[in-house]
């Protein structure tokens, strides 16, 4: 949903098309259950009790790709939140906008059999059942309507760039820190096979407390699993960190300092627990493209 623009559509409402809910075959609806219950059989006991009552609150269930109409009028309920069917990664401006309006832009298409274990776009699997569940919950809810906010500023004030490291570390890959242990929010791992059991079973990554400007200066690799989460203690607390921080001034100072990457440990760091980084032993030297 964020990154390269396929569409040149400048406003948020000529980004919008049908889902074309008629039109998906018994195969697409079959495509849909493979990795539902392949997740939710991975993310049992891992992921948050939140994104779970969301699943429920919505009817999102193995049964077959989710009509967009019949999901939205729960979603409107619990918190003013809607989905809109986009064709494809649409630009920052009016992707910043729909969140600002509380309208969350899904992908129409499903994945195929040979892309199950890897996506270069996000399908529809990965937008509703990664991202929509959580918009249930008022607190994330919010989060997601300030996000749009401040980045329709970051699109003016160059700071695109810290707003999808922000996206990544929390929106995609974030951890939630809770009386049972640490869970699962973030999106690109609710959805993901492969790093649902990488975040489940291996511990190469580290785990560290969330904090604003650490998060803003650390780069990320989007072809890999992560070498750092960050984790948060509550979903009010991102909302609240959008709303003090002086995100202008931030940008200003953030594009001065060099960034960190993935791999980096810093003495400030709160590690909540240090990875072995075992996984990239043989490869991290070769890794380039910090986002
Ligand atoms: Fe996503």
């Amino acid at each position: 949903m964020f990154g390269h623009a396929v569409l040149t559509a400048r406003t948020a409402d000529e980004c919008i098309i049908d889902q074309g809910w008629a039109r998906y075959s018994a195969d697409d609806h079959a495509l849909w259950r493979i990795p539902f219950e392949r997740q939710r059989q991975i993310l049992q006991g891992h992921v948050c009790q939140e994104y779970l009552d969301g699943l429920e609150i919505l009817g999102i269930g193995p049964e077959g790709i989710p009509k967009f109409d019949q999901m939205n009028a729960k979603l409107r309920r619990a918190t003013g939140w809607e989905v809109v069917a986009v064709p494809g990664l649409i630009p920052s401006r009016p992707f910043f906008q729909m969140l600002a309006d509380r309208r969350f832009p899904a992908g129409t298409f499903i994945r195929s059999r040979d892309q199950l274990d890897y996506l270069e776009e996000p399908d529809i699997f990965h937008d509703v059942f990664g991202h929509v569940p959580l918009l249930t919950n008022p607190a994330y809810a919010d989060y997601m309507n300030a996000y749009g906010r401040i980045g329709l500023d970051a699109v003016e004030k160059k700071g695109v760039k810290f707003l999808a490291r922000l996206n990544w570390y929390t929106i995609e890959f974030g951890l939630i820190r809770t009386a049972a242990g640490i869970r699962i929010y973030g999106a690109g791992i609710v959805s993901s096979f492969g790093e649902a059991k990488y975040v489940v079973n291996d511990r190469s990554a580290h785990h560290l407390g969330f904090a604003l400007d650490r998060v803003l200066r650390t780069g990320y690799y989007i072809d890999d699993f992560q070498a750092t989460y960050f984790v948060i203690d509550r979903f009010e607390d991102l909302f609240k960190l959008l709303n003090q921080a002086q995100f202008s001034e931030f940008f200003q100072r953030m594009r001065e300092l060099p960034a960190y990457t993935p791999f980096d440990l810093l003495p400030e760091d709160q590690v909540i627990r240090q990875g072995t980084g075992r996984f990239w032993q043989d490869f991290r030297s070769t890794k380039t493209h910090l986002k």
